[in-house]
């Protein structure tokens, strides 16, 4: 009889561990960016699905109004219980990342059965069990801060600097990414889509504040603490694989790599693909 399994049970039983599931846009970007996607991970059984708007994107605020916008949707699920996979789009990767700094005790140590031995069992705190776990942190084409950086934040350069030509500075606090008109902008973020989706989403990128953009980060979660997916886009424009790989092949750090044959947003030129890219990271097995 137990041999017998219905279909019905099975799919009930692995929806009751699907993880919370946080979206991060990037910068410039609102969390439209995310709607194709959110309801085919709702058919695949993910109900806690939460897309941020970022408070840096459109008004001027610092990077730690966006740092606790995600901390605070995290610290919930956790603290339902619930275990929770970050995933964060280029700007929102370096986002995602601070929001995980000091919560490296609830980080999932899947695969290497830490917590069942009883010499670890016993450090883990009782306040700690109860809480859910942080899966992982997936970065779509991830703009991150560098290891160098946060352990010498003098040798941080201003975003200034060191942005593409398109973005534009010209008024102060204000970042945005029309300094070379719609076109570049639209061959930088959206290359990969068609002529009236490239149309639609260059219209909705609002400005970024100049403060959350060159703020140092404080904590790099990418050495060991989190389970990290880097997904590189193969049409990106604005985090080409060459720049990606900076971070890749940083000393210390530890990515698994994925790739994409998207552009920068890989969400809405390839939903179903990118999708597939969360579920994996969240721990199915497809
Ligand atoms: C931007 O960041 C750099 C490097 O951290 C810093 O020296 C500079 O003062 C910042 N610029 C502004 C306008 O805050």
């Amino acid at each position: 009889m137990a041999a017998v399994l219905s279909p019905f049970l099975v799919a009930g039983a692995a929806a009751q561990d699907r993880p919370a599931i946080i979206l991060v846009p990037g910068a410039f970007h609102q969390p439209l960016v995310f709607d194709k996607i959110i309801p085919i991970l709702r058919e695949a059984n993910y109900k806690d699905i939460y897309a941020i708007d970022l408070p840096s994107v459109g008004e001027v605020v610092g990077r730690d109004r966006d740092v606790a916008a995600v901390r605070s949707v995290l610290d919930k699920e956790l603290g339902k219980g619930h275990n929770v996979l970050l995933v964060g789009n280029s700007y929102g990767g370096t986002v995602i990342g601070e929001a995980v700094k000091g919560l490296k005790s609830l980080a999932s140590k899947k695969g290497s059965n830490v917590y069942d031995r009883p010499s670890v069992r016993s450090i883990v705190s009782r306040k700690d069990k109860a809480r859910g776990k942080i899966l992982g942190l997936v970065f779509f084409a991830g703009y991150l801060p560098y290891i160098q950086h946060v352990q010498n934040p003098q040798s941080k350069p201003d975003v200034r600097n060191i942005s593409p030509p398109y973005f534009d500075f010209s008024v102060p606090g204000k970042v945005t990414t029309f300094g070379q008109g719609k076109a570049a902008t639209i061959n930088a973020y959206y290359n990969d889509l068609s002529a009236d989706e490239q149309e639609r989403y260059v219209g909705k990128l609002p400005f970024s504040s100049f403060d959350s953009l060159n703020a140092t980060a404080t904590y790099i979660p990418y050495t060991g603490d989190f389970a990290c997916t880097y997904v590189i886009g193969k049409r990106d424009n604005a985090v080409p694989e060459a720049f990606a790989q900076t971070y890749i092949t940083q000393g210390g750090a530890q990515f698994k790599t994925e790739y994409i044959d998207a552009g920068h947003v890989p969400f809405i030129g390839k939903p179903s693909e990118s999708v597939a890219l969360i579920r994996k990271a969240a721990g199915e097995n497809i």
